[in-house]
């Protein structure tokens, strides 16, 4: 019982640390395979017509996909999202959220986007 006490104090810090690997890399590859980066651009970078996704909180992303998903759309372009969402389902839309929001390579050109456009390609 001890060294489980033990234990869980050490182990379950890294963990919490951690990047949840299985979860980003489905992630990506949805966000590659549905073609959302057809629009938000390979690194989820955005550009002038399309937001930005990465690493923008992840609370947000899920609010603003479900909102397309449910059909409650204001603007031309929250319609136009709906079409690309309405189809995922919650562990795929969890998976997207969870790549976005901890986007590795955008993070990196994070600092200065415009002069780095194409950085990483
Ligand atoms: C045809 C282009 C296009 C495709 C494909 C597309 N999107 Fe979008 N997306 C947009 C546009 C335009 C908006 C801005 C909508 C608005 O707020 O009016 C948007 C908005 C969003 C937002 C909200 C961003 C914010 O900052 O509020 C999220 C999240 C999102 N898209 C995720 C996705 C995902 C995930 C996919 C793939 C399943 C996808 N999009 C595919 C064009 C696209």
């Amino acid at each position: 019982m001890k060294l489980l006490f033990i234990l869980s104090l050490v182990v379950m810090p890294i963990l919490a640390g951690q990047l949840d690997e299985a979860s980003y890399n489905r992630g990506e590859m949805l966000f590659l395979s549905k073609g959302c980066s057809s629009c938000h651009g390979a690194e989820a970078e955005g550009s002038t017509m399309y937001p930005r996704l990465a690493n923008k909180p992840a609370k947000y992303l899920k609010g603003r996909i479900e909102k397309f998903k449910a059909g409650k759309t204001d603007t031309p372009s929250e319609q136009m999202m709906a079409q690309f969402v309405e189809k995922l389902l919650q562990k795929q839309i969890a998976d997207l959220v969870y790549f976005l929001s901890h986007h590795k390579k955008a993070k990196e050109t994070e600092l200065d986007d415009d002069l780095l456009g194409g950085f990483g390609s």
